[in-house]
């Protein structure tokens, strides 16, 4: 009945119009709320990022000095939940942790569920009731402030290590690190702390490194989680299901698992000499050139050219990664290569961030962990605006009826 389109993957359809991240993919441009990415990956700070991908403006310092402790302060898990992640096998996949934790803390806070609620505080938020509205940033601050320490708890359950209680004092990604708690550079700088009884602070420059790595993932608007998330929330949900759903998109190879498949495809490669022949398995569709490619860029990933830069400060405090050369040559190689020219793939921002993540000392398992945690507030900030039920039509090219046949006389 009138439907004719089909667009597979979406690749030109826009479900829903947003003022939060802009991209050129043909110029290779990206905002936030209007300011370049450059110049945020400069000048801010990742939850200064996160208020303005969320309200809409740079916070003033008044502002910021409100934002920025009410996600802090809701850093703390409740004692209950280290039963919930001592469940796990002890070589769960941290994404498989943090999926689940993601909707287990949504059992928690009775007032986020709608349907336990009896009002639809989500609809209302979207239509501006202020009552809902502060319903619905009470959200935003718990998910942000305890993206972290789900984070680190599935980092040392596998490790048979107790949990860190968030320490005071620290910025969002200080924080974490010290959350972690497993860098090696740390003891560079001891400093007594009074809060939990930390001995140390992570290393300033892999602070900063991973500010701005955060502050890229923040956002990049209709990616596949966050749509999964708008999906989700679009039937409303508490906020905890959908930023799970998004955490399962995000888990997937070819979106938030792509920087740990850049280092597999490094480590496979094994020395610069090989790269030609990488390639050309490429070019017979034998092999992926993880790392490359995007459904929005054609030129070039703008965020792949600053997290080039990290990668250098990294590996001067880490030491360079014994991958680098091959990387090197591997994207070199395949900039200069019609195969790839002609189809306009150039390197995105796994490329290089991996290589960034195992010089601080992750496991390769953790990369899609580090993106879900950033790219918590741009699910957020997405979520917040609210959307109609998404529930879109096929096109059935299926039998047309035909009558049932028993058992015992199908062929
Ligand atoms: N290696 C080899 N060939 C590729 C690649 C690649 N990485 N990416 C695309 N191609 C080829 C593809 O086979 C197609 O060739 P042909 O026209 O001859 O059939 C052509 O380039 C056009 O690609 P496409 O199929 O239109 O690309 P897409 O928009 O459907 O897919 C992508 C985008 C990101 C899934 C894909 O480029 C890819 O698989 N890249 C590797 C995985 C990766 O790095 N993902 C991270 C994306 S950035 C982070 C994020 O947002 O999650």
């Amino acid at each position: 009945r009138g439907l004719r389109v089909s667009d597979r993957g979406f690749l030109n359809t826009a479900v829903i119009e947003s003022s939060i991240t802009y991209i050129d993919g043909d110029n290779g441009i990206l905002r936030y709320r209007g300011y370049p990415i450059e110049q945020l990956a400069a000048k801010s700070s990742f939850l200064e990022c996160a208020y303005l991908l969320i309200y809409g403006s740079l916070p003033t310092r008044a502002q910021l000095s409100y934002f920025e402790p009410e996600v802090l302060n809701h850093g703390v898990m409740h004692a209950d939940a280290a039963g919930f992640f001592r469940a796990f096998r002890y070589d769960a996949h941290p994404m498989a942790i943090l999926t689940s934790a993601f909707a287990y803390l949504g059992s928690y806070y009775r007032e986020a569920n709608p349907s336990l609620q009896g009002q639809n505080i989500y609809t209302n938020g979207a239509k501006g009731d202020p009552a809902a509205l502060q319903n619905m940033d009470k959200q935003i601050f718990r998910l942000i402030g305890k993206a972290t320490t789900l984070a680190a708890m599935a980092y040392r359950v596998r490790q048979g290590r107790e949990f860190v209680v968030p320490p005071t004092g620290m910025s969002y990604t200080e924080s974490f690190l010290f959350q972690l708690d497993h860098l090696s550079h740390s003891d560079a700088f001891p400093t007594a702390l009074t809060s939990g009884g930390a001995t140390y602070r992570p290393h300033p420059v892999l602070v900063r490194a991973l500010d701005i790595l955060f502050i890229l993932h923040a956002d990049h608007e209709m990616n596949a989680s966050s749509t999964t998330v708008l999906q989700t929330g679009s039937s409303l949900p508490d906020p905890y299901s959908a930023i799970a759903a998004g955490c399962a998109s995000l888990y997937g190879p070819l979106h938030g698992g792509a920087n740990e498949a850049v280092i597999r495809m490094l480590v496979s490669i094994r020395s610069p000499e090989n790269v030609p022949e990488f390639l050309a398995a490429v070019k017979r569709r034998e092999k992926v050139l993880s790392g490359f490619g995007h459904r929005v860029y054609k030129t070039s990933d703008p965020r792949s050219f600053i997290i080039r830069k990290v990668a250098d400060e990294v590996f001067a405090v880490t030491g360079a990664d014994p991958l680098l050369n091959t990387a090197m040559a591997l994207h070199d190689a395949a900039l200069k290569d019609d195969y790839f020219v002609s189809r306009k793939l150039a390197p995105n921002v796994d490329f290089w961030s991996g290589l960034i993540y195992r010089a601080m000392g992750f496991p390769m398992d953790f990369f899609p962990v580090l993106f879900v945690v950033p790219r918590v507030v741009g699910w957020l900030a997405h979520w917040r605006q609210g959307v109609k039920i998404w529930r879109p039509r096929q096109i059935y090219v299926g039998p047309s009826e035909r009558p049932y046949v028993p058992l015992e006389e199908r062929q």
